[in-house]
């Protein structure tokens, strides 16, 4: 462990003294937790984060990717009849023989929902108020009953929400899943930066930390020890998955037997974009690779281009449900990631020690995003999906992609389920179910797996909790 003046010549040699500003005023808990956050940053990386934001104002930041290749939107197939039903056969085969596992990113901050504690624990269920680990968790325990083997849970989460995330597994028994098939492991945290390079205090005694980016899931599955215990057990492909995402199919066999036959790297997951403002990252290939491009880099013009059909140039989106090969994981563990600069608000302490919430971003905060792991991979499958079954995200508090519809997306979902299943539930004009309808998926994990159950008893006229 550091001591005061071992910190501050650590802290001199890389210009970052004004993190002791405040030592006289801190107690002995309040220098020992400093000394203790000081000791666990990694310098040499904040230092190419500070050369990265240097660079970045003598270009004139962002740098523009418009001089490199052109790009085509990327091929994408619509797995169908036959395709379907042969890829479906390969998936059910991997999962029966345990070679598949998944990831659900859960690191991140929620900043725009709003919620105190852990994303994951959200309540979305429309009838049970079930939080979003429920219907992750209990998708597994539906397949690992199907097929006889475990499909093993990587859940990521930060430090910030670590602690919570493994309580809230604990007191839920796990939503049912044997403990040992589920792995917590944490991504790592970076300082802020201030326009000068400067790291930002968040408390006198506090550097303000936040989580590493969705990419920083390589180092952090390394680290961890998460892809050794997928080696150990045999996992070869890997189900990755954002927590707030309630639609997801995990672990589609479709889709994950498609990725095992095509011998791909990486597959994708894209669909349709709702509209040309739609923020989804859209899957393009460029000089002979696959990227993932975000929705801020195209221009408007860009994003409103249409094919001779009518269709958006720009359709398919990226909703970051992929499957990536075990091997594939560990080589890029091994490369790294490049990382990616983001003005942010970043509560921060005044000359007087107070803390400011800043209304307008203030600070620069260092991402790695996993999409950029493409551009090592070798074949990338992209496979269109339906949102209407599989996509509605909880993001913001209010408006799209909010708890409100993300609750009425799944009513609107299980109802669908039960039409096919010859219940005959009310709909709205707009195909919205009149009652709220839940279905846990250790019940029915596919509109299929209804036609086993008895539904005599459903009665739509009310709301509807199959569990
Ligand atoms: P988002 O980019 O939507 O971020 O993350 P968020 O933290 O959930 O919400 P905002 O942007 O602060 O409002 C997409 C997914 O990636 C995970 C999130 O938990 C979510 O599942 N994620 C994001 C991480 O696991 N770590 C990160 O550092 C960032």
């Amino acid at each position: 462990m550091l001591d005061h003046d071992s910190a501050l010549a650590l802290l001199k040699a890389h210009g970052q003294e004004h993190v002791l500003a405040f030592w006289d005023r801190l107690d002995e808990a309040g220098r020992a937790g400093l000394l203790a956050q000081i000791g666990e940053i990694d310098f040499a990386a904040l230092e190419t984060c500070r050369a990265l934001l240097a660079s970045r104002a003598a270009a004139g930041a962002p740098a523009a990717r418009a001089a490199a290749a052109p790009m085509e939107p990327a091929p994408v197939v619509e797995l169908a009849g036959v395709a379907r039903q042969a890829s479906r056969a390969v998936g059910e085969a991997e999962l029966r023989a345990g070679r598949v596992g998944a990831i659900v990113v859960a690191g991140g901050q929620g900043s725009r929902l709003g919620f105190e504690g852990p994303k994951g624990c959200y309540p979305v269920g429309p009838v049970s108020d079930a939080p979003l680990f429920f219907f992750h968790a209990r998708k597994l325990l539906a397949l690992a009953r199907r097929f006889g083997k475990p499909v093993p849970l990587y859940v990521m989460t930060s430090r910030t929400n670590d602690a919570a995330t493994r309580a809230f597994f604990e007191e839920n028994a796990f939503f049912g899943l044997p403990r040992g098939d589920v792995f917590f492991f944490s991504q790592a945290m970076w300082p802020a930066l201030d326009p000068d390079g400067r790291i930002v205090m968040d408390a006198p005694g506090r550097v303000f930390l936040g989580p590493d980016g969705h990419g920083g899931m390589l180092a952090a599955l390394e680290r961890s020890g998460a892809l050794a215990d997928m080696r150990g057990r045999g996992v070869e492909s890997v189900f990755y998955f954002q927590v707030d995402n309630p639609m997801v199919d995990v672990a589609d066999p479709a889709f994950v037997g498609w990725h095992v036959a095509q011998k791909a790297d990486v597959s994708i997951k894209v669909c349709a974009k709702r509209d040309p403002q739609e923020g989804l990252g859209v899957v393009v290939e460029r000089g002979g690779h696959t990227e993932i491009v975000e929705y801020t880099e195209f221009t408007d013009e860009q994003k409103n281009e249409r094919l001779p059909s009518g269709e958006l140039r720009w359709k398919y989106g990226s909703v970051a449900i992929h499957v990536f090969s075990r091997a594939f994981l560990e080589r890029e563990a091994a490369a790294g990631l490049p990382l990616h600069v983001a003005h942010k608000k970043v509560p921060h302490v005044d000359a007087a020690g107070a803390t400011v919430k800043p209304s307008a971003p203030n600070a620069y905060k260092f991402e790695k995003f996993i999409f950029d792991s493409l551009a090592d991979a070798g074949t990338v499958c992209n496979v269109a999906f339906d949102r209407e079954e599989e996509f509605s995200p909880v993001k913001n508090a209010e408006g799209n992609d909010s708890p409100a519809t993300c609750r009425a997306d799944l009513s609107r979902k299980w109802a669908r389920w039960l039409i096919a299943a010859g219940v005959a539930v009310p709909l709205d004009g707009r195909g919205y179910p009149l009652r709220k309808i839940e279905i846990d998926p250790a019940f029915a994990n596919a509109p299929g797996e209804l036609a086993g159950r008895d539904l005599s008893g459903v009665d739509p006229s009310g709301d509807v909790w199959l569990h």
